[in-house]
């Protein structure tokens, strides 16, 4: 069995970075599962859906139809278009959290994704990596940190790109998203009962990984490099 690792957790925890310095620091493969959500809120919101109440099984169709790249020097590429940095807005983030409750939209994403568990191994990032996606997960963490802290993070980064964004907005658009990814009817955000927890608010990105890196020890998974 391909080995996965699962990172789930709330926006701005640390997952994104993690992830991706767990997939170098062993030469697997990565899984931004909030990516494809952001895709399919993307897509959805171009071609006008109502995202409040949309019509789920014209959203399936149009999932089935998205033709989705990952590049591997870190480009996203919808229908060929290089929409890397618009997924990254806080507008799209909203319609990603809001498609994501659809059960039918969940389902069509699972493929694609129980695809990425390519050889050697897969680490992947979402919300139910290790709830749903990734049962089986070798490892299963979930990162977590205060919603203050989650924002400032997230509005470092966002200004960082240049983004105009402000911090009170950025603060309750994160705190409504997490309350709708938490409640949701089909799979929450809620930690695997065999999840390592992670409480990153007071941890560097470095103590994070080092303590990822010591349960993966445990559990004999052991970095290339
Ligand atoms: O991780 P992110 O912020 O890029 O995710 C964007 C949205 O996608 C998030 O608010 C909820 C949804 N999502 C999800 O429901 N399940 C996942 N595995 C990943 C993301």
């Amino acid at each position: 069995m391909i080995p996965v690792i699962a990172i789930d957790g709330p926006s701005g925890s640390g997952k994104g970075t993690i992830a991706t310095r767990l997939a170098a620091a062993f030469g697997w493969h990565l899984l931004d599962s909030g990516a494809l959500y952001r895709i399919v809120g993307l897509a959805a919101l171009r071609l006008g859906f109502d995202l409040e109440s949309p019509d789920e099984e014209r959203l399936a169709a149009l999932v089935g139809r998205l033709r989705i790249e990952f590049t591997l020097n870190g480009f996203v590429l919808l229908d060929g278009d290089d929409i890397t940095q618009t997924i990254r807005l806080p507008e799209v983030a909203d319609a990603a959290s809001l498609v994501a409750r659809i059960d039918v939209v969940r389902k069509a994403l699972l493929t694609l994704q129980h695809g990425a568990r390519v050889d050697p191994g897969l680490v992947a990032d979402g919300r139910d990596m290790g709830t749903v996606v990734f049962t089986d997960a070798a490892l299963k963490v979930f990162l977590d940190a205060s919603v203050e802290e989650r924002a400032t993070r997230r509005y470092a980064q966002l200004k960082e790109q240049g983004a105009d964004v402000s911090l009170p907005d950025l603060f309750s658009s994160l705190r409504e998203r997490d309350e709708r990814d938490r409640n949701r009817s089909v799979s929450p955000l809620v930690p695997a009962p065999d999840a390592v927890l992670i409480d990153s608010t007071a941890m560097s990105i470095d103590q994070v990984f080092e303590r990822v890196l010591e349960e993966a020890r445990k559990r004999n998974l052991v970095p290339s490099q």
